[in-house]
């Protein structure tokens, strides 16, 4: 029997396992939910115990990581694994079709919250390793994997220092992480990039009560007014951002990126339509792709101030919030772009407003060397399971933990998702189609030799 043979024999065994995997509401965002978090790295402890890898669980502050390890000498190459078990809040609940963590197939897609992102994409490489080793009883190469359970929290200290701490247990060659996207429906990709991020949230004190807004109103300034005014001025007309020395350290997109993006097909009334909006926004004089994938981003994630329930309230609110992320490129700093933001909301903000940001982190961009060996290793991994050799592209969301990898352990991330734009990650409805599961799988099963192939030369 052979590994892939392996796969096709026990495919309806691996979807109830990953439904198993799915059904834990593992959102790391809400304390309510540490339990089923605590809950969930045990399960995929034992499941990693189960396939025959040695494994543990770290406590942090937070969710533990889960850590498990299969070792076949120190000769081969090592590869290691990344990914995380903690899912994005489900709300709003009305919008689901099928209850988040109740998994079902429904027209070919597995739809759960995590199918995509990213329980089912890292249950791809388990299945994978799961199938070499059933098949051959041993690895072309040594494996560890570190997944863990607060990444859609933005991977806080615990994590870097866990690698810090653990350098010579994860000591490895090149890190894989299937937490990114195709290209799309059926032309896989290699990303080479992915954006950084900063993440703050602006607090406007105005009076310090709510007032009434005939009495008051004309008087004094409203926060929320005020706060939408603020964050009117972030832009300019051209889509440009307007915080100075915002694209102090930007590193302008390269020649052969630029030209990788062009080929790629694109079709601008298609990406509309899908999206449900009658034209296109962004920076001027950049295509979507370079919008999307290297140029920075300003965003408004969330807005909050004054009445929201049922009926009307004529009030002047007493205070306003907004929680904005800055998507960031190569060389821009998280922690400086927040700084500067601030500077400038402080500047513009009126005198009767009284402003506070709070900085909640962030991770810088990361880039993935385009010579070398990985990329190869990954592109001929993908066409093996896919069936179809993958295209280079970059992609916009960010996996904070790669530049850990980098620093602590000098490692470079390959980056292999199988996942597509349109599967509603952060967003209800989230779903990943069984095709991409279980091609998946195949690249799974193809990458440890191809990772053993390039790196005997
Ligand atoms: N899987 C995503 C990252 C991603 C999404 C990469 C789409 C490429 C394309 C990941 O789980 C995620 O959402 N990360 C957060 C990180 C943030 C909370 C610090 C993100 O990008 O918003
Ligand atoms: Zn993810």
């Amino acid at each position: 029997m052979t590994p892939l043979e392996y796969l096709q024999q026990t495919q309806a065994k691996r979807m109830e396992e990953l439904f198993e995997f799915l059904r834990f509401p593992s959102v790391s965002a809400k304390s309510e939910h540490k339990a089923d978090l605590q809950r969930c790295a045990e399960w995929l402890r034992k499941h990693f115990q189960d396939l025959g890898l040695s494994s543990s669980l770290f406590p942090t502050s937070g969710n533990p990581i889960v850590y498990a390890e299969y070792l076949v000498g120190p000769q081969r190459p090592t590869i290691l694994y990344y990914g995380h078990y903690d899912v994005q809040p489900p709300e709003p609940l009305e919008l689901w079709a099928s209850p988040p963590f109740e998994p079902v197939v429904r027209d070919g897609c597995i739809y759960a919250r995590g199918s995509s992102d990213d329980k089912g994409q890292t249950f791809t490489h388990l299945k994978g390793i799961e199938a070499i080793l059933k098949a051959e009883g041993t690895l072309p190469v040594n494996v560890k994997f570190l997944i863990e359970g607060q990444e859609e929290g933005g991977s806080p200290e615990d994590l870097s220092r866990f690698i810090q701490k653990e350098k010579k247990r994860l000591q490895a060659d090149i890190v894989v992480v299937s937490d990114t996207s195709q290209f799309s429906k059926d032309l896989p990709a290699v990303t080479f990039g992915l954006r950084g991020i900063a993440s703050v949230e602006i607090f406007a004190y105005g009076p310090n009560r709510d007032l009434h807004s005939g009495t008051f109103g004309g008087a004094i300034g409203n926060p929320v007014n005020l706060l939408c005014e603020m964050i009117g001025r972030l832009h300019d007309k051209n889509g440009r951002i307007l915080v100075p020395g915002f694209y102090q350290d930007c590193r302008l997109p390269g020649k052969w990126e630029r030209e990788q993006f062009r080929r790629l097909p694109y079709r601008e009334a298609n990406y509309r339509k899908e999206l449900g909006v009658t034209a296109l926004y962004g920076e001027k004089s950049y295509s979507t792709f370079e919008r999307t994938w290297v140029r920075p981003t300003l965003d408004v994630n969330g807005i909050q101030g004054g009445y929201q329930g049922e009926g009307g309230k004529t009030i002047i609110p007493s205070r306003a919030s907004a929680k904005i992320t800055m998507r960031l490129v190569p060389d821009m700093k998280p922690a400086d772009i927040a700084g500067k933001l601030e500077k400038y909301l402080k500047k513009i903000a009126p005198p009767c407003i009284r402003l506070e940001m709070v900085y909640h982190g962030g991770a810088e961009a990361v880039v993935v060397p385009t010579d070398g060996p990985w990329l190869e290793a990954a592109r001929c991994a993908i066409r093996k399971g896919f069936g179809k050799a993958p295209v280079f592209m970059k992609e916009g969301g960010s996996i904070p933990v790669a530049n850990n990898f980098k620093s602590s352990l000098g490692l470079d991330t390959l980056f292999l998702g199988f996942g597509l734009n349109s599967d509603n990650i952060h967003s209800p409805n989230e779903h990943f189609r069984v095709v991409d599961f279980e091609r998946g799988c195949r690249t799974a099963v193809a990458l440890p030799y191809e990772i053993a192939r390039v790196k005997a030369g």
